[in-house]
């Protein structure tokens, strides 16, 4: 239509014409099919609920199955309001069994905190959902605690975590699922790195690198225990594997218990773990890894452990697992 308009005008003008439309014309191609694409995203988003394209698994039974599910190791120490809303957060997560707080406290748990908790069960099971609470009492008050064996688990996999942070059901649904693609490996949100110090000359000294390195570089070799999907025969061999002498360090220390699990899962797999992309949601006010001197605390324990395996097995990787329905354009 345009290009008859032109028609007796001189060549070179009308070519600069049909260009320019042709330019305008292709933008305003490009923006309709944005708003034809948008619109069929959000109708096939809607879509997917009606046809129950979401959830594959929805009307499978979880419970019966050991890889189906997953189990809440929660540590916690004398923070009872947050423990109170971190687990009744959990509770309303899909595929969660069962849930055992890791108890290191020299009082019992308070009548109060059990009544809440047999309160919170109980309306779960009143609306079809089993769900299983333990607290795991311990006389010593050590880190190693956490990971201490626990009886009659249900399922394979652990979902350990701290009571002062919270990812939505979502990230930590998805989270399983990397998980189970990979059940001997370490998964989870918390990324750390290791690297060698080269100031010192040798290849023997390493350094531990907190989150602005792995923000910087990338790179990440361990996953922390304070959020993380690994197996549970990792307690087992924890407990019966891990050298005396890096339990008590931890005792004494009050750090890096989680650390050392990165080197035990390292150590059994020769893989590097897998950071997956969450929410996160800190409810407590700041943790040790806040306070001044804490990575030069981190570094020693590293060469310590280094040490104690006789070689340094932790591997980097720059991997990192998204939710492929929340990434944009593939
Ligand atoms: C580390 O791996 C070696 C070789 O597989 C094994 O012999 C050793 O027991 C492991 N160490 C620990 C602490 O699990």
């Amino acid at each position: 239509m345009r290009g008859s308009l032109f028609f007796n005008r001189r060549m070179v003008l009308r070519c600069r014409q049909i260009a320019i439309s042709t330019v305008g014309s292709m933008k305003i191609k490009i923006l309709l099919s944005c708003c034809i694409g948008f619109t069929l995203f959000a109708l096939a988003s809607r879509a997917s609920d009606y046809m129950g394209w979401t959830n594959p698994n929805a009307s499978v039974s979880r419970l019966d199955d050991p890889r189906k599910g997953y189990a809440i190791v929660m540590n916690t120490w004398k923070r009872y309001d947050l423990l109170k809303q971190s687990i009744s957060h959990y509770t309303t997560c899909d595929r969660l069994n069962s849930i055992h707080i890791v108890w290191s406290e020299p009082n019992p748990p308070s009548d109060d905190l059990k009544k809440f908790f047999d309160n919170l069960i109980q309306s779960k099971a009143r609306n079809g959902r089993q769900l299983e609470l333990k607290f795991e009492i311990n006389t010593e008050d050590s880190l190693n605690n956490r990971f201490k064996e626990i009886k009659d688990l249900k399922t394979d996999a652990i979902f350990s975590i701290d009571d002062d942070i919270i990812f939505p059901c979502n990230s930590v649904e998805f989270a399983f699922k990397v998980w189970q693609s990979a059940p001997d490996t370490m998964v989870g949100f918390v990324p750390r790195v290791h690297w060698v110090d080269k100031t010192k000359g040798t290849l023997d000294s390493y350094e531990y690198g907190g989150w602005w390195s792995v923000w910087w570089t990338g790179t990440y070799s361990m996953i922390l225990s304070k959020a993380a999907f690994f197996h549970k025969k990792y307690l087992s061999l924890y407990t019966e594997k891990m050298p005396a002498s890096i339990k008590e360090y931890i005792t004494k220390n009050r750090n890096c218990e989680d650390i050392a699990m990165s080197f035990l899962v390292a150590n059994a797999t020769g893989a590097p773990p897998i950071w997956v992309k969450g929410k996160i949601f800190e409810i407590g006010s700041t943790g040790i890894s806040s306070l001044g001197g804490h990575i030069d605390k981190r570094t020693q324990c590293v060469n310590r452990f280094v040490a104690e395996f006789g070689r340094m097995p932790l591997q980097s990787t720059n991997m990192k697992a998204v939710d492929s329905r929340k990434t944009w354009f593939w």
